[in-house]
């Protein structure tokens, strides 16, 4: 009889198997130091790449003392109990009603993890009957939640609307059977390859087909949209979103996230959303401290059209130098690298060794398999000589990837392995 466990050993995962040479330096590194554009790397300065701390919030002074003082006030358990029990305070409800007004919607409702909450969501937006249609380069967590439904689904391929009606014709015919209705889900922005979502094009869809809409703005929250509004106000549709999501793990520099929509179906999900029903409610130190960043993205739009600065800087100069970074309409950088995973690695280490640089590299599962990409995260805290000094060390690594020198490294460390 197999043991459980015997298929661990055999097979490690798609990321596990490179464990041996990326432990603590490609995956698991330990970045040192404030939060900042500047941090540190097994002891030595880098230029930090790799946080998505977008709008420079995570180390600010007022942050900082909001954070600390809510601490100190409420210790890290108030309010305890799930927020229907004993986990509700005035407090949560301000919060709920700034981020509802903030994002234009009627009603707005917090959850403590963006993963587990959108997981959560889609879970209680869906019975059986009904159909799920969405995008095949969606978040992890959106496809989590989908695996949680009993009913049918189906995916279209990335950003293509072709594929998206064929889809919803698809679902339609399901839904003639079955009685149920439809869940469209895009992200507001593609986390990995810095894509917008086609929300305006998705929403024009409306007019042929019933469907709802539910969009994962993870990454447009705070970067787009007038204030950090979201991707919705940005592309004028926000209206059409049936229910908006957000973390609190980017723009906002925290922990937390929420969902948005009319308060009809927003206090839905507070009544029957499973993973903030029987989970504690989301601590009064992030609540304040939301709060806080909140009204910095309402007050200082400053943060954001530094971000921007960095954004086109950075973009601009990857783009001078040759490099592919794709059709990134975000602050998301993605460098797209031709070759094999070992000479990723070579890349990427020369640049930390020998420049200075922290990114990071992003393979499959996380992307579709056979994409290799560096991913830039520019932020409000980076300086204009960051992006200089950054840019030129690209141009160094252009002349080595293209005579050949990542890839002798490479085949040197692929044979040591052997
Ligand atoms: C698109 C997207 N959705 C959801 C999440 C999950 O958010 P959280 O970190 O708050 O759990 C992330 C985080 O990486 C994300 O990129």
């Amino acid at each position: 009889m197999k043991d459980l466990f015997d298929k661990f050993y055999k097979n490690k995962g798609p990321l596990g198997k490179w464990a041996e040479h990326a432990e603590g330096y490609f995956v698991f590194p330990k970045l040192e130091g404030p939060i900042s554009n500047r941090m540190y790397f097994m002891g030595n300065e880098v230029i930090t790449w790799s946080v998505n701390d977008y709008l420079g919030l995570a180390n600010h002074p007022e942050v900082r003392k909001i954070d600390a003082e809510a601490a100190l006030e409420y210790g890290s358990a108030y309010p305890m109990g799930a927020r229907m029990m004993s986990g509700h305070t005035e407090l949560h409800e301000k919060l709920e009603f700034e981020l509802a007004d903030f994002v234009n919607k009627e009603s707005a409702y917090l959850l403590n993890f963006g993963y587990q909450g959108i997981l959560s969501t889609i879970d209680t937006l869906v019975a059986k009957d009904d159909v799920i249609v969405y995008d095949l380069d969606a978040h992890a967590c959106i496809v989590d939640g989908v695996r949680l439904h009993l009913g049918k689904r189906f995916t279209y391929k990335h950003n293509n609307i072709e594929s998206l009606e064929k889809n919803l014709q698809r679902a339609q015919n399901v839904t003639e059977q079955t009685g149920g209705g439809i869940l469209v889900i895009s992200e507001g922005v593609f986390g990995m390859r810095g894509e917008q979502g086609k929300l305006k094009e998705i929403v024009a869809l409306k007019s042929k087909y019933k469907f709802r809409f539910l969009v994962d703005d993870a990454h447009g929250f705070g970067t787009l949209g007038e204030n950090g509004a979201g991707t919705g106000v940005e592309q004028g549709v926000q209206e059409d979103i049936d229910v908006y999501f957000a973390t609190f793990a980017k723009s906002m520099a925290s922990t937390g996230a929420f969902i948005a929509g009319d308060k009809e179906i927003i206090d839905y999900l507070r009544y029957n959303m499973r993973s903030q029903m029987f989970a504690k409610s989301l601590q009064m130190q992030l609540v304040k401290g939301a709060l806080k960043r909140l009204d910095m993205l309402r007050k200082e739009p400053v943060f954001k059209a530094k971000l921007w600065e960095n954004v086109n800087a950075l973009q601009n100069g990857l783009k001078t130098n040759g490099f592919d970074i794709g059709n990134t309409q975000s602050c998301v950088t993605p460098v797209y690298l031709k070759g094999s995973i070992p000479e990723a690695m070579a890349l990427v280490k020369d640049l930390r060794e020998n420049f200075g640089i922290f990114c990071s590299i992003v393979v499959y599962p996380v992307i579709p398999k056979g994409l290799i990409l560096l991913r830039l995260i520019p932020t409000a805290s980076h300086t204009i000589e960051d992006v200089n000094e950054t840019i030129e060390a690209f141009s160094s690594i252009r002349k080595k990837l293209e005579n050949g020198t990542y890839q002798s490294i490479s085949q040197a460390l692929i044979s040591a392995s052997k």
